[in-house]
Protein backbone atom coordinates (compact mmCIF):
# COMPACT_ATOMS: atom_id res chain seq x y z
CA UNK A 1 0.00 0.00 0.00
CA UNK A 2 1.37 3.73 -0.50
CA UNK A 3 2.50 5.23 2.46
CA UNK A 4 2.52 9.28 2.82
CA UNK A 5 4.42 11.65 5.25
CA UNK A 6 2.88 12.55 8.29
CA UNK A 7 4.87 14.38 11.58
CA UNK A 8 3.90 13.28 14.83
CA UNK A 9 3.98 15.28 18.08
CA UNK A 10 4.42 12.77 20.33
CA UNK A 11 5.77 13.97 24.18
CA UNK A 12 6.62 17.35 23.01
CA UNK A 13 9.40 15.85 19.73
CA UNK A 14 8.32 15.64 16.59
CA UNK A 15 8.41 12.26 14.56
CA UNK A 16 8.66 12.41 11.11
CA UNK A 17 7.23 8.81 9.86
CA UNK A 18 5.84 7.25 6.54
CA UNK A 19 2.66 5.63 7.44
CA UNK A 20 -0.06 3.64 5.58
CA UNK A 21 -3.59 5.26 5.52
CA UNK A 22 -4.93 2.48 7.82
CA UNK A 23 -2.74 2.83 10.79
CA UNK A 24 -3.79 3.47 14.10
CA UNK A 25 -1.89 5.44 16.60
CA UNK A 26 -1.19 2.55 18.52
CA UNK A 27 0.50 1.08 15.84
CA UNK A 28 2.52 3.73 14.71
CA UNK A 29 3.20 4.59 18.84
CA UNK A 30 4.26 0.44 19.54
CA UNK A 31 5.10 -1.02 16.26
CA UNK A 32 7.07 2.38 14.34
CA UNK A 33 8.11 4.35 17.35
CA UNK A 34 8.92 1.52 19.79
CA UNK A 35 7.40 2.78 22.07
CA UNK A 36 5.72 -0.01 24.08
CA UNK A 37 4.64 1.80 27.27
CA UNK A 38 1.14 1.91 26.21
CA UNK A 39 -0.49 -1.21 25.51
CA UNK A 40 -2.28 -3.53 23.25
CA UNK A 41 -5.37 -5.77 24.32
CA UNK A 42 -8.89 -6.01 22.88
CA UNK A 43 -8.29 -3.25 19.53
CA UNK A 44 -11.58 -2.29 19.69
CA UNK A 45 -12.02 0.48 23.02
CA UNK A 46 -13.19 -1.70 25.29
CA UNK A 47 -10.51 -2.35 27.90
CA UNK A 48 -8.33 1.01 27.92
CA UNK A 49 -5.10 -0.27 27.99
CA UNK A 50 -3.83 1.98 25.23
CA UNK A 51 -5.17 5.29 26.50
CA UNK A 52 -2.32 7.80 25.81
CA UNK A 53 -3.44 12.17 26.13
CA UNK A 54 -4.65 13.76 22.48
CA UNK A 55 -4.82 17.68 23.51
CA UNK A 56 -4.64 16.46 27.52
CA UNK A 57 -7.87 14.42 26.45
CA UNK A 58 -7.70 10.56 27.22
CA UNK A 59 -8.49 9.10 24.43
CA UNK A 60 -8.40 4.87 22.85
CA UNK A 61 -4.93 4.88 20.57
CA UNK A 62 -6.04 1.51 19.22
CA UNK A 63 -9.07 3.31 17.35
CA UNK A 64 -7.79 5.92 16.06
CA UNK A 65 -5.97 6.71 13.08
CA UNK A 66 -2.26 8.10 13.19
CA UNK A 67 -3.38 10.69 10.23
CA UNK A 68 -6.37 12.06 12.58
CA UNK A 69 -3.65 13.22 14.67
CA UNK A 70 -1.55 15.57 12.31
CA UNK A 71 -1.09 18.72 13.96
CA UNK A 72 -2.19 17.42 17.69
CA UNK A 73 -0.33 17.17 20.68
CA UNK A 74 0.32 13.49 21.65
CA UNK A 75 1.37 12.72 24.94
CA UNK A 76 2.35 8.86 26.48
CA UNK A 77 3.14 7.28 29.86
CA UNK A 78 7.23 7.87 28.37
CA UNK A 79 6.03 11.34 28.58
CA UNK A 80 5.04 11.32 31.61
CA UNK A 81 8.01 10.51 34.33
CA UNK A 82 10.18 8.62 34.53
CA UNK A 83 12.35 6.03 36.97
CA UNK A 84 14.27 9.76 38.32
CA UNK A 85 11.26 11.63 37.73
CA UNK A 86 8.09 10.01 38.36
CA UNK A 87 4.99 11.84 37.83
CA UNK A 88 3.27 12.20 41.14
CA UNK A 89 0.12 9.81 39.77
CA UNK A 90 2.81 7.22 39.00
CA UNK A 91 4.23 7.80 42.67
CA UNK A 92 0.71 7.35 44.17
CA UNK A 93 0.79 3.91 42.18
CA UNK A 94 3.33 2.68 43.99
CA UNK A 95 2.69 4.53 47.11
CA UNK A 96 -0.62 2.98 47.34
CA UNK A 97 0.31 -0.66 45.87
CA UNK A 98 -1.97 -0.13 42.81
CA UNK A 99 0.38 -2.25 40.70
CA UNK A 100 0.46 -5.34 40.16
CA UNK A 101 1.06 -7.18 36.89
CA UNK A 102 1.42 -3.69 35.32
CA UNK A 103 -0.54 -3.95 32.18
CA UNK A 104 -3.19 -1.78 32.79
CA UNK A 105 -1.46 0.61 34.52
CA UNK A 106 -0.18 3.01 31.80
CA UNK A 107 -3.51 2.88 30.60
CA UNK A 108 -5.29 3.86 34.02
CA UNK A 109 -2.44 6.77 35.05
CA UNK A 110 -3.49 8.43 31.46
CA UNK A 111 -6.86 8.23 31.91
CA UNK A 112 -6.70 9.53 35.75
CA UNK A 113 -4.38 12.89 34.73
CA UNK A 114 -6.99 13.90 31.68
CA UNK A 115 -9.46 12.94 34.83
CA UNK A 116 -7.85 15.57 37.09
CA UNK A 117 -6.46 18.19 34.94
CA UNK A 118 -10.22 18.34 33.93
CA UNK A 119 -11.22 18.98 37.38
CA UNK A 120 -8.37 21.50 38.18
CA UNK A 121 -7.87 20.40 41.45
CA UNK A 122 -11.56 19.98 42.88
CA UNK A 123 -11.25 16.38 45.24
CA UNK A 124 -13.21 13.95 43.53
CA UNK A 125 -15.39 11.37 45.33
CA UNK A 126 -14.70 7.58 45.56
CA UNK A 127 -17.55 7.16 43.17
CA UNK A 128 -16.09 9.90 40.29
CA UNK A 129 -13.05 8.45 40.24
CA UNK A 130 -14.18 4.99 39.24
CA UNK A 131 -17.04 6.27 37.11
CA UNK A 132 -13.83 8.10 35.66
CA UNK A 133 -11.73 4.92 35.46
CA UNK A 134 -14.42 2.30 34.11
CA UNK A 135 -13.26 2.46 30.72
CA UNK A 136 -10.12 1.05 32.33
CA UNK A 137 -9.90 -2.94 32.77
CA UNK A 138 -7.70 -4.19 35.31
CA UNK A 139 -7.55 -8.06 35.98
CA UNK A 140 -5.16 -8.13 38.98
CA UNK A 141 -6.20 -5.32 41.81
CA UNK A 142 -9.64 -5.15 42.49
CA UNK A 143 -9.34 -1.41 41.93
CA UNK A 144 -9.26 -0.21 45.42
CA UNK A 145 -5.94 0.75 45.56
CA UNK A 146 -5.92 2.41 41.68
CA UNK A 147 -8.84 4.61 43.01
CA UNK A 148 -6.98 4.95 46.76
CA UNK A 149 -4.16 6.44 44.45
CA UNK A 150 -5.65 8.56 42.37
CA UNK A 151 -7.49 10.01 45.10
CA UNK A 152 -4.01 10.83 47.34
CA UNK A 153 -2.80 12.45 44.20
CA UNK A 154 -5.71 14.42 43.49
CA UNK A 155 -5.24 15.64 47.17
CA UNK A 156 -1.56 16.89 46.51
CA UNK A 157 -2.39 18.16 43.17
CA UNK A 158 -1.83 21.53 44.27
CA UNK A 159 1.74 20.87 44.90
CA UNK A 160 2.61 19.16 42.08
CA UNK A 161 5.43 20.34 39.60
CA UNK A 162 3.89 22.82 37.20
CA UNK A 163 5.37 20.34 34.42
CA UNK A 164 3.20 17.41 36.21
CA UNK A 165 -0.11 19.55 35.55
CA UNK A 166 0.22 20.37 31.82
CA UNK A 167 -0.87 17.71 29.20
S1 LIG B 1 -6.52 -1.97 23.18
FE1 LIG B 1 -7.51 -0.06 22.93
S2 LIG B 1 -9.20 -0.13 24.27
FE2 LIG B 1 -8.33 -2.13 24.38
S1 LIG C 1 -2.42 -4.46 37.47
FE1 LIG C 1 -2.67 -6.25 36.21
S2 LIG C 1 -4.27 -5.76 34.86
FE2 LIG C 1 -4.21 -4.11 36.26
Amino acid sequence: MTRHALDLTINGESHQLMIEPHWSLLHVLRGELGMTGTKENCLEAECGVCTVLLDGKAVNSCILLAEQCRGRSIVTIEGLGDPEHLHPLQAAFIKHGAVQCGYCIPGMIMTAKSFLDERRGHVPSEAEVREALSGTLCRCTGYQKIVDAVIAAARQRNSWPEEARRS
